[in-house]
């Protein structure tokens, strides 16, 4: 399988690239397969995600699904961004090739390790 077209064009203008200089919480993981990088920063009002942006250094399907996680995640719950899955992200993007797979589980962690960090 190739990349889809949605990943593609994900990848060419990705959605809330950059950082949030006042952000209320921060995450950041590493990918253990290819040692990738993925930081997103989080506006929090009411337990509720107000802004999400996301820097990535990693390949194309990574920040495609970052792109999609942040598209995701704005104007959530804390309690319903926690229920976005791997496979959320996947579907949106209409696939994703195998060897690929690895790639967006960075982006689903970031965000829980970015709600963890803030309910901390
Ligand atoms: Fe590292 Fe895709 S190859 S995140």
């Amino acid at each position: 399988m190739q990349y889809t077209e949605k990943l593609i064009e994900h990848f060419k203008n990705p959605h809330n690239q950059g950082d949030i200089k006042d952000a209320d919480a921060v995450g950041e993981v590493g990918n253990m397969k290819c040692g990738d990088i993925m930081k997103v920063y989080l506006k929090i009002n009411n337990d509720k995600i107000d802004d999400i942006k996301f820097e990535t250094l990693g390949c194309a399907a990574a920040i495609a699904t970052s792109s999609v996680l942040t598209d995701l995640a704005k104007g959530k719950s804390l309690d319903d961004a926690l229920k976005i899955s791997k496979q959320d992200i996947v579907d949106v993007l209409g696939g994703i090739p195998a060897p690929k797979f690895h790639c967006s589980i960075l982006a689903e962690e970031a965000l829980k390790k970015a709600i963890e960090n803030y309910k901390k």
